[in-house]
Order: C-alpha cells, then sequence, then structure tokens
C-alpha cells in the first residue's frame, strides 16, 4: 500500500524523494508530499492531492531545501484524499513531521487523550496521533543534554516509547526539527528498506526507488527502528536493546521491481489476499462477545436488529461479492437478503419492505450504476450503507454508513483482493447480524475461530499457482468453459468465469453445478472443459453426480476440491486442492486457483493481463 522515501546526505533531499515517489506511483496513491529541513528554517513540508506531477510542480515553484527529508504517496483510510490529510504531518508545532503507511487502530482513544493535553490536529488522519505521541516524548527530553553525545540514545527511547503505545500498522519515516542530521525509521506490518550510500542513507517502501543509487540494503524487520545520519546508521528492536543489522545486496533485476517483483498487478494483488483479508478483518473481531464489530455503521445494535431484509446491490464482481453474502447472512443470521444488479435496481423501483436495509457493493466507490442504485434507494428514505475500498470516493460519502475494505489499492482491472476482502467483510456482517439474532455464543466463536485463520489458509492456496499454471496451458485452447458450484460455491463459480472472460476473451458460462442440466449440458464435449468447486459440504455428493454427468458427456473436468479429497481423483481429469475452511468461507479460498486459472490462461493466450480490451477499471458511465 502506497509509499514512503526518505533521505540523509550531501544532496538535496528533494531529488532523490520526488524520482522515489515516482517509482512508487505503481503502489496507487490519491495524494503526496515531501518535508526537509534546512537550518536554521524548521521542518518545511509542501504536500497536495493529486499526481506526483503536481507535487513537483509545487517544489519548482517554491523549493524545499536542505540534505534530509522524507516524502510519502498516500492512499487513504482515515480521511478522504484533502490537502490537510496528504502526509508529511507535524507534531506538536512544528517539532516533528511523520510519514506512514499503515493504520493505527487505536488512534480515536489516543486523539482524544492528547487533545486532553492540549494537542491541535490538522487532519483526519488516524496518522497525525503519531507526529503528537512522538512530540510529546520529545518534550520529555532533558533540553540542556547533548543527545548527539550520548549517541541518540534519548532520542531512540523518545520514538520506542511513542511506538510502544500504537496498534495497528505502520510504516514510518520521521525528521525532529531540532536534530536536523538525524532520520529515522520504524516497522510493524508495512515494508520498509534502508539503503546504504557513501556518506548518505535513504529509506523506501521497496527496492525500486533504490535502484540506480546504492546496492546496499538494510530490511528493517517487524518492531525494528532505524535512526540514520548521513554516515551511520543504527537499528534497535522497538522493545529490546540493539539488533545487528545485515547489509545485503539488491538483486540487479530488483530495477524490474515496479510492480515489487511481480509480472503484472494481477499477480500482486493475488498474492496481497492474505494481507487484504487481515486488514478487511484488523480491529473488527470480537472474541469476547463472539461476535463482529464495525465503527462507521452508523446505526445502533437496536436499529439494525429492526432491519428483516437486507438489498445488497453492485455490479461485476462485487454483485457477485454480494451473491455469497447472500448465502452468508441468511445461513448465519437467517435475515433474508436480496441480491440486485445496480443498473436494474435503479430503475426497477423494487417494492421493498418498509425495514429494508441497502448495502451497496463496490471496490472504487465511484461506478455510476452502484452509486444511481444508493441514491434511489436512499430517496425513498431507506437508510444505506457502503462496502468499499477507496476512502472518500463518492459512494462512501453519500451513503449513511459504511464498511472499508482496507484492502489497498487495486490496480489489476481483473478484481481480485478487492472480491475476497468483500466476501471477508460480508461474512464478518453474517456473524454481527447472525448474533443479534439467534446466533448463539458457541457458534458465534466457532465461526470467528474460523475468518481468523482464514489469511492463512488463503496463504496456502497461493501455493496452488505453479500446478494451475500447468492447468492452465493444457487448456488454454479451448475456446468454452463451463463453471459450475452449489450453494456457497456457486457465486464463486460466476466469479471465476467472469475472471476468464475479462482477461483472456474466453467464453465461460457460470452455473448452479445442477442447473447446467438444464440447458447448457448441451455445450458439452471433449473440448469443452467444465471446472468444479467441490467442497466438503451438505451437498458434497450431488456435486460429484454432477462431474459424472458431465465425465459421461466426455467433457474434461477441473475439480477444485478441499485437501484430502480421494473420491475426485478418479473421475475429475485434473484436481486442485485448497485447504478445507467453514462452508460459508469457502469460497474466499476456492476462488484463488480459479483466479490463477485465468491469469495463466490469459498469458498463455498472449493477452494484456492488466490492460484487457474494452474495459476500464472504474466505470463512471451509466
Ligand atoms: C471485475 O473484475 C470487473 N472489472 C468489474 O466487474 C467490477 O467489479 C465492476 O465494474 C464493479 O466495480 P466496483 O466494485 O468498483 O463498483
Ligand atoms: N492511515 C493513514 C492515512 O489515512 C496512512 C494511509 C497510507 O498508508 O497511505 O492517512
Amino acid at each position: 500500500m502506497c509509499g514512503i522515501v526518505g533521505y540523509v546526505g550531501g544532496r538535496e533531499a528533494t531529488e532523490f524523494l520526488v524520482q522515489g515517489l515516482r517509482r512508487l506511483e505503481y503502489r496507487g496513491y490519491d495524494s503526496a508530499g515531501v518535508a526537509t529541513i534546512a537550518p536554521p528554517r524548521g521542518i518545511q513540508v509542501t504536500k497536495s492531492t493529486g499526481r506526483i506531477e503536481h507535487l513537483d510542480r509545487l517544489l519548482a515553484a517554491t523549493p524545499s531545501p536542505g540534505s534530509i527529508g522524507i516524502g510519502h504517496t498516500r492512499w487513504a483510510t482515515h480521511g478522504p484524499a484533502t490537502d490537510e490529510n496528504a502526509h508529511p504531518h507535524y507534531g506538536g508545532e512544528g517539532a516533528v513531521a511523520v510519514a506512514h503507511n499503515g493504520v493505527i487502530e487505536n488512534y480515536q482513544s489516543l486523539k482524544d487523550r492528547l487533545i486532553a493535553e492540549g494537542y491541535r490536529f490538522r487532519s483526519q488522519t488516524d496518522t497525525e496521533v503519531v507526529a503528537h505521541l512522538i512530540d510529546s516524548q520529545l518534550k520529555r527530553l532533558d533540553p540542556a543534554a547533548d543527545i548527539a553525545a550520548v549517541d541518540y540514545q534519548p532520542l531512540f527511547r523518545a520514538v520506542q516509547l511513542a511506538l510502544r503505545q500504537l496498534q495497528g500498522t505502520y510504516g514510518l519515516a520521521i525528521l525532529f526539527r531540532d536534530y536536523p542530521t538525524v532520520l529515522v525509521a520504524a516497522r510493524l506490518g508495512s515494508p520498509l528498506i534502508v539503503g546504504v550510500g557513501q556518506g548518505e542513507h535513504y529509506v523506501a517502501s521497496d527496492a525500486s526507488p533504490l535502484v540506480g543509487q546504492t546496492d546496499r540494503i538494510v530490511r528493517i524487520m517487524d518492531n525494528e527502528v532505524a535512526l540514520m545520519t548521513a554516515d551511520k546508521l543504527r537499528v534497535v528492536h522497538r522493545d529490546q536493546g540493539p539488533v545487528r543489522h545485515l547489509v545485503s545486496v539488491l538483486d540487479a533485476d530488483s530495477g524490474g521491481a515496479e510492480l515489487g517483483g511481480f509480472a503484472h498487478y494481477m499477480l500482486k494483488e493475488i498474492f496481497e489476499q492474505p494481507e487484504a483479508i487481515r486488514n478487511a478483518m484488523r480491529g473488527r473481531l470480537d472474541m469476547d462477545a463472539a461476535t463482529t464489530r464495525f465503527g462507521g455503521l452508523n446505526l445502533s445494535p437496536q436499529q439494525l436488529r429492526q432491519a428483516k431484509r437486507l438489498i445488497l446491490t453492485g455490479c461485476g464482481t462485487s454483485w457477485h461479492a454480494g451473491l455469497v453474502g447472500k448465502y452468508q447472512i441468511e445461513a448465519l443470521a437467517r435475515v433474508p437478503v436480496e441480491v440486485e444488479y445496480a443498473s436494474e435496481l435503479r430503475y426497477s423501483n423494487p417494492p421493498l419492505a418498509g425495514n429494508s436495509l441497502l448495502f451497496a457493493i463496490t471496490q472504487s466507490g465511484e461506478t455510476a450504476d452502484t452509486l444511481a442504485a444508493l441514491r434511489e434507494i436512499k430517496r425513498k428514505g431507506y437508510p444505506t450503507m457502503a462496502i468499499c475500498n477507496v476512502v472518500g470516493s463518492t459512494i462512501a460519502q453519500e451513503a449513511d454508513g459504511g464498511i472499508y475494505l482496507h484492502a489497498g489499492p487495486e490496480i489489476g482491472v481483473a478484481s481480485t483482493k478487492a472480491f475476497t476482502s468483500q466476501c471477508t467483510v460480508l461474512a464478518m456482517l453474517a456473524i454481527y447480524f447472525g448474533r443479534l439474532h439467534h446466533l448463539g455464543y458457541d457458534a458465534g466463536l466457532r465461526a470467528v475461530e474460523e475468518l481468523q485463520e482464514l489469511p492463512g489458509k488463503v496463504g496456502r492456496a497461493l501455493e496452488t499457482g505453479e500446478a494451475v499454471k500447468r492447468i492452465a496451458e493444457k487448456y488454454a485452447q479451448a475456446n468454452n468453459f463451463l463453471y459450475l458450484g452449489r450453494q456457497f460455491n456457486f457465486p464463486a463459480a460466476l466469479e471465476g468465469a467472469l475472471k476468464l472472460k475479462e482477461i483472456s476473451y474466453v467464453h465461460a458460462e457460470g452455473y448452479p453445478a445442477a442447473e447446467m442440466k438444464h440447458g447448457p449440458i448441451a455445450l458439452v464435449d471433449e473440448n469443452t472443459p467444465s471446472v468444479f468447486l467441490i467442497a466438503r459440504d451438505s451437498v458434497y455428493d450431488k456435486v460429484m453426480a454432477n462431474v459424472q454427468e458431465i465425465k459421461a458427456r466426455g467433457g474434461p473436468v477441473i475439480a477444485v476440491v478441499c485437501e484430502g479429497d480421494r473420491r475426485i481423483r478418479s473421475v475429475a481429469d485434473d484436481v486442485i486442492e485448497v485447504p478445507a475452511t467453514a462452508d460459508f468461507l469457502q469460497p474466499i479460498v476456492s476462488i484463488v486457483p480459479l483466479q490463477f486459472l485465468a491469469y495463466y490462461i490469459a498469458l498463455a493466450r498472449g493477452c494484456d493481463v492488466d490492460k484487457p480490451r474494452n474495459l476500464a477499471k472504474s466505470v463512471t458511465v451509466e
């Protein structure tokens, strides 16, 4: 997610900072900024929404001199993309400047405390608490002490004490007005690398900004704090003593790290799914109450309990996530759910029960049809919620409340991590509504425990990549595919088929597995593979019978099954095993090989995976 750079040395810092931020652009961002120090002037911050070009123009008009500085590209999680919310953020009255990637979960309680201490907040970000916290620790340093003479130990200590109060994730780069030769970086959960040059040090979120500057790097690990001057680097553990850091040599081909080493954004985003799912759940699981919780619904449990019907709407992949949500919510909460295409809902004027509640599901938050459907339902006086990835997007703003995915920027046109994050959020909603109604403590707890294991299981599903690649090459020339699944896995079949259509231009139909004998089975022949999603669930035997029906007609079968399924091997032509999870979470694990299948078939057919023909990432027209 987004990017951080830092520099301390003998050159003008902004030269590296701006160029470094450009190299990190691929990560996606909505605003950018830099801070430098040129004594005796204090820390100078230049920042704005929009592209790096714009920041560069601002710096050309009003230069930010200094041979120490930090830079940031922001992908908003707390507070919309505005100039004020862009990083770096000042701490205190300018004694500190901080650039941050990640999310501070306990920012609200820290903010309340800092306000009580007299701190004035200029932004709506969670990040600003970090800046003020560090400032409040610095204020306790003895002003008469020669901090540099004692190897900056007290400064280290102040940062350590501030960081210990943070819950959440961070990659941080920090400047200090009163110590203008010192740059500090810290990491918990967000990547950070230090580059070691001749009389200079660099900080970057990944190796790409360092290429051409230095090939000697130190990878900062979780809970480590690095303090560097032009010619010295020291690393300490946040809670313990000094850490011996290893300098390693950057691979020569890291230049291609524009995509963090991945060939395409889609592949990168497939691999980001465990982390994205973790982010979607962060701070939202309540083990004590055996339920989930959400900060932004803006309705009380009493009001939510009154909702007797949920309407889920969206387009494309987001609509598929809605369909997964219907199965999840109806199974766990027994609240009736309708799933509507937003493009239909906006004009269909459906008769809705008085106590209906709408959830608009959208990665971008800008899809025209979804926005129109939300406005239409809102106009009729129903409460509306957004399940959205992009903070501050139009739909996020117009909905009465909502849930952010925190999946990080999704750049690949074919949605992958947004889908699994949406399904995860909907699973959490299913538990939440379940616990409002009839779901007991034990069942709630089991469901939450299954959720906790989900990122690990999705991580294991990623190990299928190589095997799926071989299967993809085998079937790459087929011109028709069927994707079949039942119950929770039926929407995953639809999503698998959509992925293939979008990026490889191969015709694919998703169907409920048993429904195919009412028509689509006529398509089956030796050149039409059927991709089955088979879970160890209540319909296992039924789906196995559907597999036989396809085999009896000579159709090749590719089966995605749960680990240890022996029965399938004698029937299917190709088998892909994924970890088993609870039924309501299985589509989130089982979709992973289908994403790979589409990806590798597209590659084998020579298609441009990240820029598929005719498609746009965000469909802002009707
Ligand atoms: C997904 O792979 C598609 N590119 C598309 O169907 C997408 O999901 C749809 O346009 C909805 O977008 P949204 O989630 O940003 O609203
Ligand atoms: N949570 C911070 C914000 O919203 C940082 C986001 C980022 O990683 O860019 O400003």
